[in-house]
């Protein structure tokens, strides 16, 4: 028998039964759409205990600290698998077989390349701008280069588009930099991997040969996987609020951009970066480490702590152990930030105000030390992120619109602005 709630009122209203669902995994919901019906809403400001969607994509489970993309739990795919599958596996429900995977890193690369007069896009910017202004201003941009004839409502058009999603965006990242760096744009190298074309497009110039490291290379296209979707954060849902109305998905994935880019989502990994250099020093960890508990301060210990996980993130545990093989490779093994990020963990985790929030290191805590070691620039660590993520916006843009029951969103406010008052002509308004 399907399980029920009944909600009753103190004033004597009559009571109202709503159902209640169970997924494969996770807690059950109580689905409210009848509430309306009655003229109730729920109230409820952060989305905190909201499931916004059905989704088949990706599963969190929070107190034990594991994740999953299509069932298949982060650390199989991120030792087993490579970024192209996960692409793969999180827009079609499936891993490829030898043929789909071939014929999908084709399509892949076939749409590496950005349309000739985007390049004015970019010289639109000042030299200065920061990477991820400019990776939404351009991504949007596509919305004027790949608007008519697309119909949202096709399959197989939105295949299209997701696949010129995941291609392009790389070019458009590598791009920013280049054009930060006053150095000239590089075509992607369709015969390189997905992690290799980006460091070729980072790193190459035209007057110095450039090899990827092939050990670099694999520890990047780890960190792709790991941050290619992370079920209804941020950005997913306004990538999918703003997808609901039919919009552009061009656009949609600019605003899901937008979303990415502050400090509490994925320029997080900046935001340790700089909060690594500021420290310096071990000596001065706890120092930070009361800063960070002070509540009239504002300073958060960045790369800790997560709305879902409350144990620690698990690909948290992956990228710190990418940063040894990384850190080994080149031979930076005493990297000073690193020492600070390790004995930080280590002194917040044995910490009594951490511990009873349960705030552990979270994907964006080890990330930078790698990308910085890789001699990717600070301001860039985001728009990574950006790129690794579009794999999920685009496969959660695609669900949502294949989706029969699907409806624009369109969330409820509680009102508690002035009550209704008459107009006041100018001359006759008091300071
Ligand atoms: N440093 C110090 N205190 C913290 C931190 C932190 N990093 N994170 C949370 N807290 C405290 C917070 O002050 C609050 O304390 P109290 O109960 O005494 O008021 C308690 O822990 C709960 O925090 P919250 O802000 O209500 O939790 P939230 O679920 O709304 O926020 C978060 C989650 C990730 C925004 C937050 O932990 C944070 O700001 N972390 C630092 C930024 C960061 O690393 N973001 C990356 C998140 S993972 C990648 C991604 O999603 O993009």
């Amino acid at each position: 028998m399907k399980k029920t709630v009944t909600l009753t009122f103190s004033d004597g209203s009559p009571s109202i039964e709503l159902p209640i669902e169970q997924g494969t995994y996770g807690k059950p919901v109580i689905d409210i759409r009848a509430l309306g019906a009655h003229g109730y809403f729920t109230h409820d400001p952060g989305f905190t205990a909201t499931s916004s969607c059905t989704s088949a994509i990706t599963y969190i489970d929070g107190d034990e600290g594991l994740l999953y993309y299509r069932g298949y739990p982060i650390e199989e795919l991120a030792y087993q698998s490579d970024y192209m599958e996960v692409c793969y596996l999180l827009l079609h429900g499936e891993l490829p077989t030898t043929e789909q995977k071939t014929a999908f890193v084709q399509s892949i690369r076939h749409h590496t390349l950005l349309h000739d007069q985007m390049e004015n896009v970019f010289r639109g910017f000042r030299r200065s701008a920061h990477p991820m202004a400019v990776m939404i201003g351009v991504t949007g941009a596509m919305s004027a280069f790949y608007h008519s004839g697309l119909d949202n409502f096709n399959p197989a058009h939105r295949i299209v588009v997701a696949h010129r999603l995941i291609a392009k965006v790389p070019t458009v990242a590598a791009w920013a930099y280049k054009f930060n760096e006053g150095q000239p744009f590089v075509y992607p190298q369709n015969r390189l991997s997905h992690a290799e074309n980006f460091m070729h497009m980072m790193f190459s110039s035209p007057c110095e040969d450039y090899q990827p490291n092939p050990v670099l290379a694999r520890a990047l296209d780890r960190i792709f996987i790991l941050h290619a979707d992370h079920e209804q954060n941020a950005s997913t849902s306004t990538v999918r609020l703003a997808g609901s109305s039919g919009a552009n998905p061009y656009a949609c994935i600019a605003s899901g951009m937008a979303s990415l880019w502050g400090p509490l989502h994925g320029g997080a990994n900046e935001a340790v970066l700089r909060m690594l250099e500021e420290i310096d020093d071990v000596s001065k960890i706890p120092e930070y480490i009361s800063r960070a508990k002070d509540k009239s301060d504002s300073f958060r210990l960045m790369g800790f702590g997560h709305r879902i996980y409350k144990n620690m993130d698990p690909r948290a545990a992956i990228i710190r152990q990418t940063c040894y093989e990384v850190l080994d490779e080149l031979d930076l093994r005493d990297d000073p930030q690193f020492k600070i990020a390790l004995e930080l963990e280590r002194i917040a985790l044995e910490d009594e105000y951490f511990i009873a929030r349960k705030l552990y290191p979270n994907v964006d805590f080890y990330s930078g030390i790698i990308f910085r070691a890789m001699g990717i620039p600070t301001s860039m660590f985001t728009a990574l992120f950006a790129m690794a993520r579009t794999a999920g916006w685009v496969a959660q843009w695609h669900e949502m619109l294949s989706d029969p029951a699907h409806k624009i969103g369109r969330p409820r406010q509680l009102y508690i602005g002035s009550a209704r008052r008459e107009f006041v002509p100018l001359d006759q308004r008091k300071a």
